[in-house]
């Protein structure tokens, strides 16, 4: 007799395109702060997040009373036909946080790849220039335009060109460097045709990339010389992953644009693009938007959020965790040969996996790493161009009990990866 997970699984290969992968085979019931429970009562810690989306915990329970409250008076107009209370104040709350001290405006989009290829129109409609830079080890989605921007050929973007035009794409973290930089002009793409530089303050899928100090300081100022607006990706390292609301405050550096979804929300659809109010007013009246996008339901979430990040010192909490990590991974990285670098910032933390005498990555044994982890009750993911960066996006209010015994799993992987 096949258990419920088979038989979900049976289901699913017959009705979900293959085309959609998952990394576990256990089908999830229900959800709280840092644990997943599957249909047959398995619990696992959650070391993934939703990738990031999980940060205030799942099923806050203020943010689902502000769900349900939402849901029982009004769930949906479309702003384009009816606007309603809820996005207006969200997006104030949003351009009151955002850095910038200069007036903001917002737009709200259904996910992180819709809010990119926003940020994209409204920059190319400001500036009224075509071309786009963008990073090695960069993701930004999976939409046509995005998938263009990210990095990695396999699985994102093999087989699915032709891709967009006017996409330029630099090494990330080491071009800040004058010389190089005018290189690039002079080979890639000539500055005034650039709208916009996107990049992510500390990059996810790419492997937790940390540019060196002063590096979004020097490229920011490149930009600004040079009438290029810079685009901060918080996708995944904003919503206080890195200990601050954005990981780009870590550099005091003012992007003109910022794009968030992921945790915005806790798990509802919502993405935003927020910045200068003179950009983001460029744009004609309905060029921007769409059906769901600010959502009354999943604005109400996203309030929810902000104010349990206010009430609840979310952000004392993600820095109290990254300081855990931190701790453990550094003691890690003496006693285990197979981990190179810790990667990231806060509580946006890695493990680079490598071996042999030249330090090569080691995907397969990230592969066995994650297997046995997920085996003894703990999901955590891996990233990386190479996939051999073991990720945390663990949720800040996970326990002290279920860290302490999360990391012990991974612990145990590391050994037994190593013998
Ligand atoms: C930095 C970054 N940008 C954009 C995206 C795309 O977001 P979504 O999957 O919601 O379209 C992601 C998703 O992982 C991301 O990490």
């Amino acid at each position: 007799m096949a258990s419920q997970n088979e038989q979900l699984g049976t289901l699913r290969s017959k009705f979900i395109s293959d085309g959609v992968g998952s990394t576990t085979t256990n089908y999830i019931e229900s959800a709280r702060g840092a644990l997943l429970r599957d249909v047959e009562g398995q619990e696992f810690i959650d070391f993934a997040g939703g990738i990031g989306t999980m940060n205030i915990g799942h099923c806050h329970p203020r943010v689902v009373a502000a769900i349900k409250e939402q849901a029982e008076k009004l769930m949906h107009t479309c702003f384009l036909v009816n606007p309603y209370e809820s996005a207006v104040k969200l997006a104030r709350k949003l351009c009151e946080i955002a850095p910038g001290d200069f007036p903001k405006k917002a737009v709200f989009l259904n996910c992180g790849a819709e809010a990119v290829e926003n940020a994209v129109k409204i920059a190319r409609y400001y500036t009224k220039r075509p071309a786009i830079i963008v990073f090695e080890n960069g993701y930004h989605g999976r939409t046509l335009l995005t998938m263009t921007m990210t990095s990695k050929v396999k699985p994102y973007k093999f087989g699915f060109g032709p891709f967009a035009p006017e996409i330029y794409r630099m090494p990330f973290g080491d071009v800040a460097g004058p010389d190089k930089l005018n290189d690039f002009f002079i080979k890639q793409v000539n500055p005034e045709s650039v709208a916009a530089v996107v990049a992510e303050p500390v990059q996810g899928e790419g492997g937790f990339i940390v540019p060196p100090p002063g590096y979004f300081q020097e490229l920011v100022k490149i930009c600004r010389d040079n009438g290029i607006l810079f685009v901060a990706d918080e996708i995944q390292s904003g919503m206080g992953r890195t200990g601050k609301m954005f990981a780009i405050e870590h550099w005091g550096v003012e992007p003109d644009l910022i794009t968030v979804a992921k945790s915005l929300a806790a798990g509802m659809p919502l993405a935003a693009v927020v910045g200068r109010a003179d950009i983001m007013d460029a744009v004609h009246a309905w060029g921007l938007g769409g059906t769901y996008g600010g959502n009354p339901v999943a604005c109400a979430a996203g309030q929810a959020v902000l104010k349990v990040f206010e009430e609840e010192n979310m952000l004392e909490k993600s820095v109290a965790l990254g300081e855990k990590l931190m701790a453990r991974f550094a003691k890690w990285q003496q006693e285990f040969d197979i981990i190179g670098e810790i990667r990231g910032l806060g509580a946006m933390l890695g493990l680079e996996l490598v071996k042999g005498e030249s330090r090569q990555p080691a995907a397969d044994e990230a592969k066995q790493l994650t297997a046995f982890c997920l085996q003894k009750g703990l999901l955590v993911l891996s990233c990386g161009s190479y996939g051999n960066v073991i990720r945390i996006l663990a949720p800040f209010v996970i326990t002290d009990e279920q860290l302490d015994k999360g990391l012990g799993i991974l612990e145990a992987g590391l050994k037994d990866i190593s013998n």
